[in-house]
């Protein structure tokens, strides 16, 4: 029986030429792929800068430097998200204040948002669950009416689109947020392992990029005048990067066909529901997900696909599940993603599903949920 992946790249000659071009540059390191991936991934998202990195756990801890937040601050999170974020907050010292999810976006509830924030507040991290998006409008609101800087993980949404501007993108005018997206193998757009930031802000993009190499003022003097690390992606991935940012077309193309397909089996049956999603947002997504009646059904599901070979990922766990987070007894209420974690699958959705693999998931999910 062929296996069908949870997650593949998308990958052809392209990727290969570049490399190629890379590696016969014998610039392996540094080099010139790596401008020229940035500034293709600014023209294509329309954002006036982008700062590759070797990861996207680094792309954020990256951002958490430059923005020097201090041991003790305060950060909004989401209650149920994949943890590298949080680990890294917590790796810094900051403290994540987590906020309950909406049970039909499956994204932080943004109504719940003020009421966490106080003097200790720096910064809300929205990280965008499952190619879903949060109500981002409500929250730019609150960011601005308490002066606090927002950071958003598009790693699971990348090149999702609402009002027909890209998620995680401020306006060109506008310096208002720093987002991030991790470019892993499972990603939308992936270079292997390695992140990207996007920011309209000149001052940050300088820093970020210092950082990014151990804080260096001057490199042909070996001068350094700020603490940084060495948080940079390679030329070789950023040459896969760029060949594929030529095919985000067809990606695209292939990832809403997908989705379609899955909306139209869906739609009717009383035993799955989907994911809310906004009018006016054309959604790319990371993985489909789908929540079922119960716990019973959902492990049925899960067992019933992968023993056919199926690849289907588990929905992220209740932050207030993990002893090791710690979260304060006073932010300990969290109905809706205790609710969640156990009764979310989430289905395929890469680039290279065949139509006939979709009809497959569709039965098996049909049969069991
Ligand atoms: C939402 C989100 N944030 C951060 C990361 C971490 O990125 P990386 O694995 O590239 O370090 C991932 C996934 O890998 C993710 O899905």
């Amino acid at each position: 029986m062929k296996k069908i992946n949870f997650a593949e790249p998308f990958l052809n000659k392209s990727e290969k030429k570049y490399i190629n071009q890379a590696i016969n540059s014998k610039w392996i390191s540094k080099g010139l792929f790596v401008e020229k991936f940035e500034k293709k991934f600014s023209n294509t998202l329309k954002s006036n800068f982008s700062v590759s990195t070797n990861n996207g756990t680094n792309a954020f801890l990256l951002i958490l430097l430059t923005l020097q937040l201090k041991r003790g601050d305060e950060i909004i999170v989401p209650s149920m998200c994949y943890i590298s974020p949080i680990h890294m907050i917590k790796m810094l010292g900051l403290i994540p204040i987590p906020v309950d999810v909406d049970v039909n976006s499956f994204q932080m509830d943004s109504k719940l948002i003020e009421k966490k924030i106080n003097s200790k507040t720096k910064a809300i991290l929205v990280i965008h669950n499952f190619g879903g998006i949060s109500n981002i409008e409500n929250i730019e609101n609150i960011v601005k009416k308490k002066k606090l800087h927002l950071i958003e993980d598009v790693s699971e949404t990348l090149l999702s689109k609402y009002k027909n501007q890209y998620v995680g993108i401020a306006k060109k005018e506008s310096n208002l947020k720093i987002s991030f997206s991790s470019l892993h193998a499972t990603k939308t757009i992936t270079t292997g392992e390695g992140g990207i930031i996007f920011t309209n802000n000149k001052i940050i993009y300088k820093n970020l990029k210092k950082i990014r190499d151990h804080g260096i003022k001057d490199s042909s003097k070996y001068i350094f005048d700020k603490i940084g690390g060495n948080f940079r992606l390679s030329n070789l991935l950023c040459s896969i990067g760029y060949a594929q940012l030529f095919k985000i077309n067809e990606i695209k193309k292939r990832k809403l066909f997908i989705d379609k397909f899955y909306k139209k089996e869906f739609k009717n049956l009383k035993s799955v529901k989907m994911q809310y999603e906004p009018k006016e947002s054309k959604l790319i997504k990371w993985g489909f997900p789908i929540k079922l009646k119960n716990k019973i059904k959902a492990d049925l599901v899960k067992r019933k696909l992968n023993f056919n070979s199926i690849i289907c990922r588990p929905c992220f766990r209740s932050l207030d599940t993990m002893k090791h987070i710690n979260i304060s007894k006073n932010h300990r209420s969290f109905f809706n993603s205790r609710f969640l974690q156990d009764r979310i699958l989430i289905l395929p959705m890469h680039s290279n599903l065949k139509l006939k693999d979709l009809k497959f998931i569709v039965k098996i999910v049909k049969k069991y949920g």
